[in-house]
């Protein structure tokens, strides 16, 4: 095996890994949407509607990244929970505040997955997903500043 064989690897290994946060961040946003309570209801309802909804969209692009790469990608629910570094929240009573507390740490998570991936793509000398990634995390970005100022 080549050393850019090897790098190869280590990316979409990479990117699996990216895939399996972003739907772990995905459903947990979803169910934070489902499960909200209280004053800010409607507002913490439709945004993380928004996000889940943008984090969604992501799926497809980052599997497609790794087919790209000539590599294979997550195939079930079970492939997901082994590669997420995202905790699952079963719990459906939480407070709005606890939610979006959990969320914000979670997109800062999935921001050093993100430059991991950046990293990764760089050392395979794979220009597109090091370009696209860039997109990804202003959007995660995007996510935590609207979180963070909740929190204020
Ligand atoms: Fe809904």
């Amino acid at each position: 095996m080549t050393s850019k064989d090897n790098a190869q690897g280590a990316l979409i290994d990479s990117l699996n890994g990216l895939l399996a946060d972003t739907f772990a961040l995905y459903i947990k946003t979803k169910n934070f949407h489902w499960h909200v309570k209280g004053p800010q209801f409607r507002d913490l309802h439709l945004l993380f509607d928004e996000h889940a909804t943008e984090i969604f969209a992501l799926t497809d692009l980052v599997a497609e990244r790794v087919r790209k790469q000539g590599g294979t990608t997550l195939t079930s629910p079970d492939a997901i929970s082994a590669k997420t570094r995202i905790k699952p929240q079963d719990a459906t009573g939480l407070d709005a505040m606890a939610m979006v507390k959990e969320l914000h740490a979670d997109n800062l998570a999935y921001i050093e997955r993100l430059r991991e991936v950046k990293e990764a793509a760089g050392e395979a000398g794979d220009n597109a997903t090091d370009g696209i990634v860039d997109d990804w995390t202003d959007q995660a970005e995007q996510r935590a500043w609207f979180l963070r100022e909740i929190m204020a």
